[in-house]
This record gives C-alpha cells, structure tokens and sequence, in this order.
C-alpha cells in the first residue's frame, strides 16, 4: 500500500508574462482554483497509474476547499478516510505561471500545519507500507511516522521539497529515516549544504547525498531528465519527453508518485525512473498541478 502522509492545498493560478520581481506588481486576465498541495498531487499521481491501494493522511478545513480537495482525491481513487477535518482553513497555494511554463509559489499552510504523527492509525502501518511524505508538514509529524514504518519494516520516500532551511542534525534525522530521497537540483544543493559538503552542481549533490547519507539519491534535473545515485555510488539516468512545458507546476509531484507507484509494484529503481520521467513531462502539458498527470495507458504510450 502506499501511503501518502503530507499537505493538501487548493492552488490559485494566475497566468503572467513574467512572474513579479519583489516590490512588483504585474497583470493577469484572471486565475483558475485547481486542486493541488504536494502530498495530494503525488497521491493523485501514484493513484492514476497504480492498480494498488493508495491512501492519504492529511488535514483539511472545514470550508468549501476541503469539501472539494476530498471530493477530488475519491475521483481519482485515493483513499480518504484517514484526512482529518479541524478548524483551521484549507491549505491554499497562490502561484504564478510565466510564459515559459515557470512558476512562483507561495504556500498558506493552514491546516496542513495542524498535520499530527497520531494521526495515523496502526492499521495503516505494516511491512507493505510505501509511506511518501514531503516537506508541507510539520517535519516532527514526518519524522515521527517515517520511524514508525521503519520500525515495522515497511519502506520511505521522502521528497525533500519545498527545501526549508533544517539544521544538519535534523537532515540526518530524516536521511536515517528515508529510503529514497528525492530532490531537484536546488533541494539537493540545500541538502547537501546542509551536510557540509562542497557540492556545487546537481551531479556531485546528488552523489554526496546518497554515499554520505546512506540512502538512494534521486534527483529531477528538468529537460535533462532524472538520475538516482545508490549508496554504494552506482549511478542511473533516465531521459525527460521532449516537450515544450505549458506549465511546469506539479512535475516534480508527478515524479514522485509515479516513481513510489512503481517502486511499490516491485519495479527495478531503473523502470521505475524512467516511467516516473516520462510521467513528469507529460505533467507539463496542461495547465495545472493534476491535470497532466498521466494515466496507465497514457504513460506506456509516453503521450497524453
Ligand atoms: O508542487 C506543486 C504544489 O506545490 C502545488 O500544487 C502547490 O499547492 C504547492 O504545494
């Protein structure tokens, strides 16, 4: 099973020619509310192209954006039973897309930020849990639940994005407890910063991060594609699509659940990077965190 512990958020979206500079003040004809958040966008992802059980433990308001942000995760068969409803509003993204598919984010946590290690339930914790998380909720919460599957002998994923600022005590918490880590190129310079390394390019980074920290490195480098370092330091790379983005926002999530679908079904870490890459770029065809992600048949095919 695998099982999403992370943020929901519903993302407000304004179209620029160029996204504002700080002390700017730019134009949009007007936005769109679509469902987003990186903990649901992955498991909306892994959902879409996985025949097994996909579940999310997260926290919504209780307002018109929870409502729909659960009646959307149903539609695309993530199981919900397990998201809590609390008196903080829903989480709401505001971002802005340029003209060439790149994004500005800005992330109002709300409810995510009530995100509770007790709220899982044992049920849920086994040794065919596949437990994905990000960096949307308090990092205690995801500590605390990455030890527990652990513990049980299940497996980690954890995507280390957005990068806040952790001390290098705390990376190596969530490095111990974390099996795959997956970064893009600023996250694993951040991570790899953090571990005081001299890393200066996404390659020596990613390489640092998995020897040093003992886990499999994985790491999203845009059109170049994606390549994962193994601990021992052996080294995998998959190409993206060639694509012209129309928007870029999502892709990262999409990769990610991807990546844990196939990862969960028993796939070599080579298959399941180059499903995850090919997933990614289709992501950013349309406009949106989820509405790109592919299907199964759409993602064998590599096109939408
Ligand atoms: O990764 C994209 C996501 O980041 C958006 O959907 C937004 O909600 C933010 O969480």
């Amino acid at each position: 099973m695998i099982l999403v512990f992370g943020s929901i958020n519903m993302d407000l979206v304004a179209s620029v020619a160029a996204i504002p500079r700080p002390g700017e003040t730019v134009l949009s004809r007007g936005y769109c509310t679509l469902f987003g958040g990186k903990g649901a966008n992955q498991a909306v992802a892994a959902a879409r192209v996985s025949e097994g059980r996909v579940a999310m433990v997260a926290r919504v308001g209780r307002d018109s954006f929870g409502e729909a942000c659960l009646a959307n995760l149903k539609e695309n068969g993530v199981a919900t039973e397990h998201i809590l409803a609390g008196d903080d509003p829903t989480g709401c993204a505001f971002i802005t897309v340029d003209a060439a598919g790149e994004n500005a984010i800005t992330v109002a946590s709300g409810a995510n930020g009530a995100v509770s290690a007790s709220d899982l339930p044992d049920a849920l914790v086994g040794a065919d849990t596949l437990l994905v998380m990000q960096m949307e909720v308090p990092l205690d919460a995801s500590l605390a639940t990455a030890r527990r599957v652990k513990a049980a002998g299940g497996r980690t994923i954890w995507n280390f994005a957005p990068a806040i600022d952790l001390s290098a005590g705390e990376l190596a918490d969530v490095l111990t407890a974390t099996d795959i880590f997956i970064v893009n190129e600023h996250e694993a310079l951040t991570a790899a910063g953090l571990l005081g390394t001299s890393a200066s390019d996404l390659e020596a980074a990613a390489r640092t991060l998995a020897v040093e920290g003992r886990v499999t490195c994985v790491a999203t480098a845009g059109a170049a594609g994606a390549i994962a370092y193994q601990p021992d330091g052996t080294r995998h790379h998959a190409p993206a699509l060639d694509i012209r983005p129309v928007d870029t926002t999502g892709a990262g999530d999409t990769f990610v659940g991807i990546l844990a679908a196939e990862i969960a079904a028993g796939s070599a870490l080579t298959e399941a990077l180059r499903l995850a890459s090919i997933g990614a770029s289709l992501a950013c065809l349309k406009v949106g965190a989820q509405a790109g992600m592919p299907t199964r048949a759409e993602l064998e095919q590599g096109r939408a």
